[in-house]
């Protein structure tokens, strides 16, 4: 049996599309290998969101190639957004390389690999107007309790400092019919807990159905325990969206909403097309119909043009909303994007400065809010062992955090869990009742 290995970067969009194509290489006969040395072929499922993606992937491309030395027969592809925005590039730097194959062209995959092995070489890369397959009814799931499922491709924003509107393209949506088919079959195979994916996930709508009406249509399938979706934009966070987290049962009381920026100077030169006070009214509106309601964000630091002031304009929203969870990185100038070409960029030692102090900021509400659960009692959906400790199972919470239980632990399902410790990223605690069947 040939075997594959494939290797992901990047967001739950890519974990999720990496799912998908060893779904299709199991349909072609294909099976996992345990490292790359055994694979007969190796997929790189790359992101270029951030830093230098592109040298990322062709340093580790320059290792890869050595084990075709001792392999001529391995195929070597090169898949998501990087492969989207080098393109033919990547022959040329890497003649090596067996395929490239852009995020929205996964489906073609089979296609793909054949081609490569008839003709020596193979590309598909996405246009705007291309049709999206979403090729879910093979797709090779993480094994445990949560799955993920696709309910749109692209986003159509155009925030200044982003590539993904270039590397994923325009949005296209997934009939509600075909989600919630999806979900029902991932039931019958024993998931519970659900993530609806989607760069821009709120603006999700097809014909009479918007994001409001797809998580009730989802919520009905029997045996949903858990609902959550990501990402949203704070722009198309409506409040039907916000009445349905209070009133559909299955909907997790957490919502990841990037805000990148405290500053409405930054803001607007992010093209991000709300306020700071816009933005807090919606999280004012969400916490009073959601009140145990957890947040988290994202945050960039080092936008060209950000003025101490600016800076602790974020700081000053952070300390403001107190968020459950911040990912935040340094402003990374991406090839062929409006703010790549703004004056005022900073210094990388300022940048790395300011994500400092903010990430320090960020520890101690972290650290406050963590404490503050402690002898607290929530369910957690157990999924596998912990890495803190031998015989520890780790597991989430509604509100999305990590607890660690200490044995004695019932292997599997919804706890009630007592919470006996907080960590700064985590915590642990006690069983305090029986699992029920999740
Ligand atoms: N759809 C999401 C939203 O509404 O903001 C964002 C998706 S983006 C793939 C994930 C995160 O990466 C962003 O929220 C942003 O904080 C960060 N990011 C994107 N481009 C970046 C850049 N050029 N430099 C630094 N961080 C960036
Ligand atoms: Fe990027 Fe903005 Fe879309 S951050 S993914 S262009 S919402």
């Amino acid at each position: 049996m040939r075997r594959f290995f494939i290797e992901t970067w990047g967001c739950q969009m890519n974990v999720h599309d990496s799912e998908k194509m060893a779904g299709l290489l199991g349909s072609l006969g294909y099976g996992p290998a345990p490292e790359a040395r055994q694979a007969d072929l190796i997929l790189l499922n790359t992101c270029s969101v951030r830093e230098k993606a592109a040298s990322k992937v062709f340093s580790r491309l320059g290792q890869i190639r050595r084990l075709k030395e001792s392999n001529p027969g391995l195929l070597i592809g090169v898949c998501g957004c990087v492969a989207q925005q080098e393109g033919e590039a990547i022959f040329a730097r890497a003649p090596y390389v067996d395929l490239v194959v852009g995020p929205r062209n996964i489906a073609r995959l089979g296609a793909l690999l054949e081609q490569a092995r008839l003709e020596g070489r193979s590309i598909s890369l996405a246009r705007d107007d291309d049709p999206v397959d979403f090729p879910s009814s093979t797709t090779a799931r993480a094994a445990g309790p949560r799955a993920y499922v696709t309910v749109m491709e692209g986003c159509n924003k155009s925030c200044t400092f982003c590539i993904v509107p270039f590397t994923r393209g325009r949005e296209v949506y997934r009939p509600p019919e075909e989600v919630v088919a999806e979900v029902r079959a991932l039931v019958a195979r024993g998931y519970c807990e659900f993530e609806l994916l989607g760069q821009n996930v709120n603006a999700y709508h097809h014909a009479e159905d918007d994001l409001a009406t797809l998580l009730r249509k989802v919520d009905r399938v029997a045996g949903v325990r858990r609902l959550r979706f990501t990402t949203s934009h704070p722009g198309h966070l409506k409040r039907a969206i916000m009445d349905a987290m209070r009133d559909v049962p299955s909907v997790c009381n957490h919502l990841h909403l990037p805000v990148q920026s405290g500053s409405d100077t930054i803001l607007k030169a992010m093209n991000r097309g709300y306020t700071r006070d816009r933005y807090l009214e919606k999280i004012a509106y969400l916490r009073r119909v959601v009140p145990a309601i957890a947040l988290s964000t994202d945050a960039i630091v080092g936008f060209p043009g950000e003025s101490e002031r600016d800076f602790h304009d974020t700081l000053s929203l952070l300390r403001e909303i107190e968020y459950d969870q911040v990912f935040a990185f340094t402003y990374s100038p991406r090839p062929g994007t409006t703010a790549a070409r703004l004056e005022g960029g900073l210094p990388e030692v300022e940048k790395q400065s300011r994500l400092a102090a903010l990430l320090d900021l960020q520890d101690g509400i972290q650290a406050r809010r963590n404490a503050a659960l402690v002898g607290r009692t929530f369910e957690v959906l157990l999924d596998g062992p912990s890495r803190l400790d031998q015989g520890v199972m780790k597991g989430r919470t509604r509100c999305n955090r990590i607890v660690h239980l200490a044995p004695p632990h019932p292997a599997s399902g919804l706890v009630p869990v007592r919470i006996t410790r907080a960590h700064p990223h985590s915590l642990s605690g006690e069983a305090v009742g029986p699992a029920a069947p999740a």
